[in-house]
């Protein structure tokens, strides 16, 4: 899988891209992830990328042309674009499976006091990583650009992502580790028994219990 991502601040992925599980997928090509500084596509003499709203109001707006040239310069048949805004679809790991799939993506980054809404003329679709407005949509892609890649093969073991919460609309079961009693905290009898069905019934119960009184809401999907 290919992942483009056009920004104006670059330097914001470069920690979090070099770091673990998503280091580790770029390193054995399983992702490529390319960053474009929209900026460098502005044709305006002072690279210029944003201006003032028509009609008046505050801050500045993205305009269309570097963004426009950027997209265009990259896109291929198979690519899908996909504007990060706070008034997009809301990002569920239903979506993350489904682009999964995908074999190019490319993230357009708002940033400032918004964009000029012909941006959306270019995109497949728009998704918001939840209810509250960040200062741009960089945090939002890297959000789902590590859901995403998580779940390309090979980067993690199937197994490792087949129980996550949200599959099947419920929350995961707990885990313990060693020592069996910690300050007098004791692991589940049930998990030292050896004795798997059981086991496997104990966790969907918790499992089930923890969905109903954490997030009734996804249960009733
Ligand atoms: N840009 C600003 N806020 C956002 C949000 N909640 N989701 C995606 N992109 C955003």
């Amino acid at each position: 899988m290919k992942i483009d991502i056009l920004t104006l601040f670059p330097e914001m992925y470069e920690k979090v891209f070099s770091q673990s599980i998503i280091k580790r997928a770029i390193e054995e090509n399983k992702v490529e992830i390319e960053i474009h500084n929209f900026r460098e596509y502005s044709k305006d003499p002072h690279r210029k990328v944003d201006d003032t709203p028509y009609g008046g109001g505050n801050g500045m707006v993205l305009t269309c042309q570097p963004i426009f040239d950027c997209v265009e310069s990259i896109k291929t048949k198979d690519s899908k674009v996909i504007l990060l805004t706070p008034d997009g679809i809301p990002y569920k790991q239903e979506m993350a499976y489904k682009l999964a799939n995908e074999k190019h993506l490319i993230f357009i980054c708002g940033h400032y006091e918004g964009f000029d809404e012909r941006i959306r003329s270019i995109c497949d679709f728009e998704i918001s990583i939840g209810d509250y407005v960040l200062t741009g949509g960089e945090l939002a892609s890297m959000v789902i650009t590590d859901s995403i890649v998580r779940l390309l093969p090979g980067v993690i073991e199937e197994g490792s992502h087949k129980n996550d919460s949200f599959n099947n609309n419920l929350l995961d079961y707990p885990t313990y580790t060693k020592p069996r009693v910690f300050r007098g905290m004791e692991v589940p009898e049930v998990l030292l028994s050896g004795d798997h069905k059981k086991i496997e019934e104990y966790r969907k119960e918790e499992s089930i219990k923890k969905t109903q009184f954490r997030r009734p809401d996804l249960l009733k999907k």
